[in-house]
């Protein structure tokens, strides 16, 4: 198993010394060892809330305090976390490819900026902002807390937190450059994700050339726990902690 787990981060490593560009999907399996809880694993965050009721507009607009008490404290539980091994990798690899480098997250943690990471797109939103559902304003609140019914101090219409809930489309710009820049990348790494959810999951296909005219195909090389609905995607499968093997491979790169 361990001569697997080497010759998958050789292959890995081989992968990305020859990439011009770089892309990263990552999900909550990237902050797992942050201790930030992820979706659909037994003790996930899907297991113990109901998803209409807290992650969409109509659950909302029946109880937003119920909606405010869960993001609240999903804020207060970041809040206390710190980037992982793992993030930092991440970091390390956009210095070595600059501007060809980008990490698009389904996470809204905010741990790969709080790593370094610069050129990251957060498909899904952030815990940090919130969004006025008066006048639209979206707003860096950080992590301090939010109180139950938050006001918009502008038009004091109630506030929201600026996620992507289900049956809401993904922030048209953001989703855009993530698209163009997996069409374009030759490396994709798909990290920490049960790549379920979509459109985020798009991106993969979208990086093999599937969705598409690419003249190459992008390599799409997966970091896991386990097989997902990605693998039958990827050309390469790193299966062990990400918090572990991201630092390896940059060690394979001498980073
Ligand atoms: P999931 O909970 O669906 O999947 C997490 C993945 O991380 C699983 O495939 C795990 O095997 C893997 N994993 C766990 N620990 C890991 C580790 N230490 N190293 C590597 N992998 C590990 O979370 P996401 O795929 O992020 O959307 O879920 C996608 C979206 O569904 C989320 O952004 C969220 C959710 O509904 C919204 O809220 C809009």
């Amino acid at each position: 198993m361990a001569d697997d787990l080497d010759a998958a981060l050789d292959r890995a490593a081989d992968a990305l010394r020859s990439a011009r560009k770089v892309v990263v999907l990552t999900g909550a399996g990237v902050s797992a060892e942050s201790g930030v809880p992820t979706f659909r694993a037994s003790d996930g965050l899907w297991e113990g809330h109901r998803i209409e009721e807290v992650a969409t507009p109509f659950g909302f607009r029946r109880d937003p305090q119920l909606v405010w008490q869960f993001y609240n404290a999903r804020r207060a539980n970041v809040s206390k976390v710190a980037p992982n091994p793992g993030h930092y990798a991440l970091a390390k690899l956009e210095q070595r490819w600059g501007e060809d480098f980008m990490v698009v997250t389904q996470n809204v943690d905010g741990l790969h900026r709080a790593a370094g990471s610069r050129n990251v797109l957060e498909i899904h939103g952030s815990l940090h902002r919130t969004r006025c559902t008066g006048c639209g304003e979206i707003e860096d609140r950080g992590l301090e807390p939010l109180g139950e019914l938050p006001a918009c101090p502008r038009c004091a219409e109630l506030l929201r937190p600026d996620i992507v809930w289900f049956h809401e489309p993904l922030p048209a710009a953001v989703w855009g450059a993530a698209q163009l820049a997996s069409h374009e990348c030759d490396v994709l790494l798909v990290v920490g994700t049960s790549a379920v959810v979509y459109p985020a999951a798009d991106l993969i296909p979208i990086a093999k050339g599937d969705r598409g005219l690419k003249p190459v195909p992008g390599t799409v090389v997966e970091f896991n726990l386990t097989r997902t609905e990605a693998s039958v995607l990827a050309d390469v499968g790193v299966y062990g902690p990400s918090g572990q093997t991201l630092p390896k491979v940059c060690e394979r790169l001498g980073l």
